[in-house]
């Protein structure tokens, strides 16, 4: 820097909306560059441990253009080259004077903006409000302003686009949705996805698998058109690598996730379906594969959790590839419970149209229907985002919504019963339960055109066969009369249900109020009491074990399974896993099996995988 441009630079910073300038000791007043405000204070996860500090700027580009940028506030005091680099990348025109730079970035660093926003760097639930790009839905109604999406590399964000109106999409995409019955769960399962976290519900999807051009493809346009997910090319698709599909997780958070074709992964069949079971497993761990907290911080990764539905298509059924191995009879696996096969053509002339009126609506001939089908391809991308937008208006503002939830899943379990003895499909129906619960809002909140009678129907339709699929396969052997003895996998999800299902009493260290416990303690199943180390000990009575699996064999095998996993403790003889526990609210010793229901919990996935 030679004396002269260091002379240049001597005075104080002025910010003002039609440029930036120096003021001179000698009161001289010269613009020395484009405006830079600061037009607020932004915060990320406010009030945890990853709370964070933004500036929102604004600034003019070298075509007078105003332009918005979100940086880390430690940008403006540690990272100076940075700040400048973006913004000369935005198309902003900085002084040649090193000098002048340094003294604008200051001057930005100490302003102090009236406004506060939350930043966030993924879509989804944030408190009670719902963010996507350019919008977030809050109890008082969309707000443009209240919590922005700012750029994070690691997370490949949804587009969410916005074109037409909603009454565009009700009439020329759902209404036709009604004809058939995949591409009513496809859409369903659009406004189901913000209701999984509030329901507690696990990340879960479906594949629809069925001969090349069957409209299977058409069944996601249909579902990425309520949400704005679809390109001129269609919506995304299973090309890319188990990290990109995480980071797609985080960038389809609380929301519905495409993954079109999976023809699109390279090697043979069984890979390919290693890698789809891979990919099934890391989506319904919630969150990104676990990283040491540094690893985190340098890297700036998102550390938080998501759900989402992911809706996919195939060729072949997804799961036959990866359960054609092993012998005998198939078993059902973890993987076909979260990634539920649903067969796509299923109408007499072999496509999606399944519908009661398909043939007068859709088409009678060939030639008809797919004219149709190609109809339908270029709505779903000229109306899309609208409906998914409006949805999460009205679910944001109900405050009723989870009641309603639960009333309509509970009237789908009333009516689609399961035969007794599978009793594991419970878990599949529960997912369709809550598929159809959300069409059913999206019906009250008059974004869906459809009627609750004929969707329960259509949806239902769809669980029956992928339950079909997977009776079928194993055999259709009632889990109370299996003969031989059952595999790990299904023994422990069994296992794992039963324990769901159970009433364990919290027993207190003042042992008061005894008879009423006594009572208790007559139904239950287990008690949880505390232990002299401050913590909670739950034991399951060995009586409820002898109920649950009658069968001796079958028993013993499954308590030998979970004493080596550790789910269930030590026995007091090494020959057996029951402890005798004296439980002074009953007045006797019972024998009792010391259960970890976090082992439990965190044992399923992998075990099944790997049983
Ligand atoms: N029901 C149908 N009847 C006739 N042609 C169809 C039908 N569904 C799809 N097609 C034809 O197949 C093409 C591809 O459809 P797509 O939904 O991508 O099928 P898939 O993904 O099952 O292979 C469509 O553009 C259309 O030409
Ligand atoms: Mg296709």
């Amino acid at each position: 820097m030679t004396k002269k441009a260091k002379k240049a630079s001597i005075g104080k910073i002025q910010l003002r909306d039609d440029g930036i300038y120096l003021i001179k000791t000698n009161k001289t007043k010269t613009r020395i560059a484009d405006p830079i405000l600061v037009t607020a204070f932004a915060t990320s996860d406010p009030g945890t441990p990853r709370e964070q500090a933004f500036t929102v700027i604004k600034f003019m580009n070298r075509r007078s253009k105003w332009k918005k940028e979100i940086v880390s506030s430690s940008m403006l005091i540690t990272h100076c080259t940075e700040f400048t680099t973006l913004l000369s990348k935005r198309g902003y025109v900085w002084p040649s004077n090193r000098d002048l730079r340094a003294k604008i970035i200051v001057a930005l660093s100490v302003e102090k903006p009236n406004r506060d926003i939350r930043v966030t760097d993924v879509p989804g639930w944030h408190g009670k409000s719902f963010v996507l790009p350019g919008e977030a839905y809050t109890p008082d109604g969309p707000d443009r302003n209240a919590i922005q999406i700012n750029y994070n590399s690691t997370v490949k964000l949804g587009a969410f686009r916005r074109s037409g109106t909603l009454d565009q999409w009700k009439k020329h995409v759902a209404k036709t949705c009604a004809h058939s019955s995949r591409a009513r769960l496809a859409v369903a399962a659009v406004f189901a996805a913000p209701n999984l976290r509030p329901l507690k519900v696990n990340t879960f999807g479906f594949n629809f698998s069925g001969p090349t051009s069957g409209g299977k493809t058409l069944l996601l346009r249909l579902a990425a058109s309520g949400a704005g997910l679809n390109s001129d090319e269609g919506p995304e698709t299973w090309d890319g690598s188990a990290p990109g599909f995480e980071q797609r997780a985080l960038g389809h958070r609380d929301c519905m996730m495409p993954l079109d074709d999976l023809s699109h992964l390279a090697g043979d069949a069984t890979h390919v379906a290693q890698l789809a079971k891979l990919v099934t497993f890391r989506l319904s761990s919630n969150r990104p594969k676990t990283k040491a907290g540094q690893y985190v911080q340098a890297h700036n990764l998102v550390d938080t959790d998501w759900r989402v539905i992911p809706l996919s298509t195939s060729e072949d059924p997804l799961w036959d590839q990866v359960s054609l191995h092993g012998h005998g009879k198939r078993r059902v696996r973890g993987e076909e419970v979260r990634m539920i096969n649903v067969r796509a053509c299923i109408s007499n002339v072999g496509d999606i149209f399944d519908g009661r009126k398909a043939s007068e609506h859709v088409g009678k001939t060939l030639d008809e229907r797919l004219r149709f089908v190609e109809k339908q391809e270029v709505l779903a991308v000229q109306y899309q985002g609208e409906a998914y937008r409006a949805y999460l208006t009205k679910r944001t503002a109900d405050k009723t919504a989870i009641a309603t939830l639960d009333k309509y899943i509970a009237e789908y379990i009333e009516a689609a019963s399961l035969p007794e003895q599978f009793r594991w499909l419970g878990r599949i129906r529960k997912y369709f339960a809550v598929v159809y619960a959300s069409a059913a809002l999206a019906i009250d909140y008059r974004i869906l055109p459809w009627d609750k009678k004929s969707t329960l129907k259509a949806i239902a339709a769809c669980m029956t066969d992928a339950m079909e699929q997977l009776t079928e396969n194993t055999g259709g052997a009632p889990d109370a009369s299996t003969k031989e003895i059952k595999s790990n996998a299904v023994l422990l999800a069994e296992f794992k249900q039963r324990v769901d299902d159970a009433t364990f009493v919290r027993l207190s260290q003042n042992r008061t109020n005894s008879r009423l416990v006594a009572k208790r303690l007559k139904k239950a199943n287990g008690i949880i009491r505390p232990t002299s180390w401050g913590k909670a000990q739950c034991l399951l009575f060995s009586k409820t074990l002898d109920g649950w699996f009658p069968a001796m064999t079958e028993r013993k095998h499954l308590t030998k399974m979970l004493r080596s996993r550790r789910i269930i403790g030590k026995g007091r003889r090494p020959d057996t896993s029951t402890r005798q526990v004296f439980i002074a609210e009953a007045g006797k010793k019972v024998p009792c099996f010391a259960l970890s229901r976090k082992r439990l919990a965190v044992a399923s996935p992998p075990a099944i995988a790997a049983a």
